[in-house]
């Protein structure tokens, strides 16, 4: 047995950690002609050991309960934030139970009244927020500029807490929620990943946010219950207070609040950057936005100029434009670049992954962080055709890589999945992962695209978008990949 080969640095205890901080996918390309696709680096006192490509995705992935922990890896982070007793501050058979108590509250049902709700809050905004001072003038000509991002992250808060997180939420958006969301966020960065207890101003504010956060939720389950609030109809919380365990518990409330802001927090920067990174590309090649336009026009237009009839859940989740165009940005741009988990009995790498011999295997010791980076194999450019290039008609090509890929991918999507005890399936070797696969996959997948879906959508039908000076780069110093600035979009009115 041996171990995988360690990346080369100068530095003990530092290691590789500067080069991985500032630009993972490229510190992980360069190691890769390096040392193959398997190797070992340090990561501020850490030994992490990454496995590129498929077969390392399916090793991670994939991995057994006994030998591999998501808990022992991300709880450090995760509970201070979200709080007690849920997601990895339990164990794992705990965690399945908690993922289908919420994938009730993401049914059909709710989805279907979910559109109106995004299309009408995304209307709102472009007719009150500064930045859409133009598309509120009375020139139809006027050019006008915005912050993509910016822009994405106040929309995406917005339809999400109007929709899965309820009305209590989206009322307090206005107040002081949204300080104590941001000062939450504050304390969900990789500064917190890597040192989970600094004496920090930014980590007293966490805990103090979290505190407050979950007393609010915690209070509107009450009222809920005492029948002081009847906002329940079609949210999340709705859904979680039907629910028990198997050994017949019902969730408790704070429980419930808990899982509240972990849906909140795993929702939030995944879908708000996504949202970003897919305006981008229609900003950048406005073919694309003629071309979702187009599909607009065709499936919605009521024969006069500018205007729509509402879309149902069904009508918006058959756009073969909107989706590919959405499922490219996700290739290039996948908004988390590493996951991880920590080694907790030793794990023999598969030859077929990577082997110092052929009569022998590397094993990569307990007390190791394993890394799987699926952004890696989304962009290789073996497996896709001008694979730095967006190109949302790959999508259409029949039986074309993406096709490929994306079927070995959905496999595991959908409502087969099982998320009990020991359900693997095969899609956890696949080389396009942006949701994961195996045990951990996300389960907001659906909410995402709906969610995404519906604000583009509803933004495409009003702006013209262009921009200027090409795409931005990615910045990796947040938590999830961000557009660096300057990331400003051009946009005109379409129609009066
Ligand atoms: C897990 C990506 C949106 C809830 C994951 C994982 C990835 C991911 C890669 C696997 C993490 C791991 O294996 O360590 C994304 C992307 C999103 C998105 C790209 C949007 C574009 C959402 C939304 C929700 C959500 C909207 C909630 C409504 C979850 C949950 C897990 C998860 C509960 C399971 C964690 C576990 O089992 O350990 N997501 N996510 N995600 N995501 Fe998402």
């Amino acid at each position: 047995r041996s171990l995988p080969p360690v990346v080369f640095h100068w530095f003990p205890f530092i290691g590789s950690s500067i080069s991985y901080g500032n630009d993972p996918i490229n510190f992980f390309l360069k190691c890769r002609e390096k040392y193959g696709d398997v190797f070992t680096f340090i990561l501020f006192g850490r030994r992490v050991t990454v496995a590129l490509g498929p077969k390392g995705s399916n090793f991670v992935l994939g991995g057994k309960l006994a030998q591999m922990s998501a808990e022992e890896a991300y709880t450090h982070l995760t509970t201070p934030v979200f709080g007690k007793d849920v997601v990895y501050d339990v164990p794992n058979e705990v965690l399945m139970e908690q993922k289908k108590f919420v994938k009730v509250g993401l049914s059909l049902e709710n989805f279907r009244a979910y559109v109106g709700m995004i299309e009408n809050e995304v209307t709102t905004f472009l007719n009150t927020d500064s930045a859409f001072r133009t598309f509120q003038m009375d020139d139809i000509n006027e050019w006008g500029s915005f912050h993509s991002f910016r822009v994405l992250a106040e929309i995406t808060i917005l339809t999400a807490s109007r929709t899965l997180q309820g009305k209590e939420v989206r009322n307090g958006l206005d107040k002081t929620f949204a300080q104590r969301y941001n000062d939450l966020d504050g304390g969900f960065t990789p500064i917190n990943f890597l040192f989970p207890n600094l004496p920090l101003e930014s980590y007293r504010k966490r805990d103090k946010a979290h505190q407050a956060m979950s007393d609010f939720y915690v209070d509107l389950i009450r009222k809920r219950k005492t029948g002081e609030s009847n906002e329940a109809e079609h949210d999340m919380i709705a859904a979680l207070m039907q629910q028990s365990y198997k050994n017949g518990r019902e969730l408790s409330e704070r429980e419930i609040a808990h899982i509240m802001i972990a849906l909140l927090m795993a929702g939030q920067h995944t879908s708000s950057t996504t949202g970003t990174w897919t305006l981008l590309h229609i900003a950048d090649k406005p073919e694309v936005g003629e071309a979702l336009y187009k599909e607009q026009v065709e499936n919605f237009g009521t024969g006069i100029e500018g205007e729509f009839r509402p879309m149902t859940y069904e009508e918006l989740k058959a756009l073969p434009v909107l989706d590919a165009v959405i499922r490219e940005a996700l290739r290039i741009h996948p908004p988390i670049h590493s996951i991880m988990r920590k080694v907790i009995s030793d794990v023999p790498v598969p030859p077929s992954l990577s082997a110092p011999s052929k009569d022998s295997t590397f094993v990569v010791p307990k007390g190791y962080f394993v890394l799987s980076s699926p952004a890696v194999s989304q962009v290789d450019p073996r497996v896709w055709r001008d694979s730095l290039e967006f190109d949302h008609t790959r999508w259409f090509e029949d039986d074309g890589v993406a096709q490929q890929a994306y079927k070995t991918y959905a496999d595991e999507n959908g409502e087969k999945v099982d998320y009990g005890f020991g359900a693997i399936s095969k899609g956890t070797e696949s080389p396009y992962q942006p949701f994961g696969a195996g045990r951990h996959r996300c389960i907001g997948e659906q909410f995402a695209y709906l969610q995404i879906g519906a604000i583009i959508a509803t933004i495409v039908r009003k702006l013209e978008l262009r921009l200027e000076g090409g795409m931005p780069a990615h910045n990796y110093h947040t938590m999830i990949t961000t557009p660096k600035d300057p990331c400003d979009i051009r946009y005109r009115r379409r129609h009066f």
